[in-house]
């Protein structure tokens, strides 16, 4: 069978088989909010904004509805007091993060959260190194021309050695599919040129 079935917030849906909760959560018009997912690419988990709560009896725990899988018979709750609180968390901690990012801030603002009690590290970050930016030029594009580089509090992305690299062809797919804002700047560094002269270059 081809088809799944399961209830997210107790409403019967159905899936396809190989599709994440969050798709069939959207398929359903089911409101998750999400930063580094997007359609076009392998979803990644890496910003965890998208939890949501697993129920089974007295069992429940919290997953990443992006990267887990449908399955026949689970109940999936996207809104409860547990979803709700670590979803605040997250918020505090991308605010943090990417203290700069305008988007970022609306996004949480929209859920209730418009502060953080997390120090920025630094108050010009735009970027949360989610690897969206990385995952397009690679997966969609074909090419190399963004980083990933680092680890742990140190991870950044970039060129591929941090230096500008002629590899990349300017079609701007990095700079659109950045949710924070963050590539418009950094794209200076992995190309050597402006994000204006890159949406010049664009169209
Ligand atoms: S530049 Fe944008 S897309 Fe790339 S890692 Fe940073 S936030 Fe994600
Ligand atoms: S603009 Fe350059 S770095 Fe960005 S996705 Fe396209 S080829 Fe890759
Ligand atoms: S959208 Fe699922 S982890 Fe970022």
């Amino acid at each position: 069978m081809n088809e799944i079935t399961f209830t997210i917030n107790d409403q019967a849906v159905k899936a396809r088989r190989g599709w994440t909760v969050l798709e069939t959560a959207r398929e359903c018009g089911i409101h998750i909010p999400t930063l580094c997912h997007h359609p076009a690419v392998t979803p990644s988990g890496a910003c965890r904004l998208c939890m949501v709560e697993l129920r089974d009896g007295d069992w429940a725990k919290l997953v990443a509805s992006c990267i887990y899988p449908a399955a026949e018979g689970i109940h999936v709750y996207t809104d409860t007091a547990r979803v709700k609180n670590v979803r605040n968390w997250i918020f505090q901690m991308l605010l943090a993060a990417a203290p700069a990012s305008r988007e970022i801030a609306e996004l949480a603002a929209r859920h209730g959260v418009t502060g953080t009690r997390f120090a920025a590290k630094d108050p010009d970050e735009m970027c949360m190194v989610c690897g969206l930016c990385q995952r397009v030029c690679e997966e969609v594009v074909g090419l190399s021309a963004i980083a990933v580089v680092d680890r742990g509090v140190h991870k950044r992305v970039g060129a591929p050695f941090m230096q500008p690299t002629d590899v990349c062809v300017a079609c701007g797919c990095c700079v659109n599919i950045c949710p924070t804002g963050a590539m418009r700047k950094l794209f200076d560094s992995v190309r050597g040129e402006t994000a204006t002269k890159l949406t010049q270059l664009a169209v």
